[in-house]
């Protein structure tokens, strides 16, 4: 009887479902039962053979027992997938309170944050930030400032030369040079940069260092000026109890010259080993433009005067965090680095 063949494929087919493990076990039952080529559809074509009257009444059944085998399938088919879903939950449970790992993110070198806030103390002073090339000609770094041919400074033991006339620059004030070639006074500028002497690297010096130049020209700019603003940019640097002093000095391309010290907020001026036992620590070289480098740059000293200095950057960063060793600056030890 067609009606038990019938019932016999809907039992087969249960029994199939409950033997399922997985989504496509479930795919294979349905294909052998409810496909085109499937169990029960090959039973419906042999429809023809029956009577009339017994047709419509099989039809149905068929439709029905299709229909409630859709259903199961379906039903298995969501159970399977919570299923799976809650075995992959179970697996890949987090333990909040495990501790993270590091995330180890880089640090501004101790340089850099003492040259940004520099640059922040003078930008707020109403300076701009000038620069030059390291790779210099002899003109800008000596001859315009100054620097006769027979100078010491113009040794082969200080100065690494490329050629007869180009020089890996010894100081930034070949930035001032090159500046007020190119612009009328008023001046106002820093420039930052890279400069090169032939020294050995011990803990105080290296054949590589920075310097931050200052220039500012204008009408009735005075030694004043001069003391005020280097005074400023002490105090916003180390603090309002920074006590500077200016001592006499000498450099061909300023007259008067001078060189600011601090003094030493190790021993406040008593002598110690961080001052050498001097009291006083040396910041920088400074003084007023000298007539005749402005006159070589067309500006006209009958007019206008001006002030430059020059910060060793390595020197204030060592005393900002007390660091005794130069050397550390460039050996990118990141135990060191870390610290800052
Ligand atoms: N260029 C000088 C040096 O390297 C420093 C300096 C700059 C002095 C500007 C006076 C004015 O020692």
């Amino acid at each position: 009887m067609m009606k038990d063949q019938i019932e016999q494929i809907r039992l087969a087919a249960v029994d199939a479902l409950k033997n399922a493990t997985n989504l496509s076990d479930l795919e294979n039952i349905r294909v052998s039962f409810l496909g085109k080529k499937g169990q029960l559809t090959s039973l419906l074509k042999q429809m023809g053979s029956l009577s009339a009257d017994l047709r419509p009444a099989m039809g149905q059944l068929a439709n029905d027992v299709r229909a409630y085998l859709e259903g199961e399938i379906s039903k298995a088919a969501t159970a399977l997938q919570s299923a799976e879903l809650n075995h992959r939950l179970s697996r890949e449970t987090i333990d909040v309170t495990m501790p993270g790992e590091d995330v180890c993110i880089g640090h501004k070198h101790p340089m850099s944050i003492v040259l940004d806030e520099t640059k922040q103390i003078f930008l707020g002073m109403g300076f701009s930030v000038a620069d030059g090339p390291e790779v210099e000609y002899d003109y800008y770094n000596f001859e315009a400032l100054n620097i006769p041919k027979d100078h010491p400074a113009r040794d082969t033991q200080d100065t690494f030369y490329i050629s007869e006339n180009v020089l890996l620059r010894t100081q930034t004030s070949s930035c001032q040079i090159r500046y007020m070639e190119n612009h009328k006074p008023p001046i106002r500028i820093i420039a930052p940069g890279r400069v090169y002497r032939s020294d050995a690297l011990d803990a105080t010096h290296s054949p590589m260092f920075h310097q931050i130049e200052g220039l500012v020209v204008d009408e009735g700019i005075s030694m004043a000026d001069l003391k005020g603003t280097l005074e400023v940019f002490a105090k916003r640097l180390y603090g309002e109890d920074v006590v500077c002093r200016f001592r006499p000095h000498h450099f061909p391309f300023t007259e008067p010259s001078a060189e600011m010290d601090i003094q030493c907020f190790n021993c406040h001026g008593k002598g110690c080993r961080l001052c050498k036992n001097e009291g006083w620590i040396e910041l920088l070289g400074a003084g007023m433009v000298h007539p005749r480098v402005l006159e070589t740059c067309n500006i006209d000293p009958n007019k206008y005067s001006g002030y430059a200095f020059g910060i060793g950057l390595e020197r204030i960063t060592m005393r900002r965090y007390q660091i005794g060793d130069l050397r550390m600056f460039f050996e990118n030890d990141t135990r060191f680095l870390g610290q800052f």
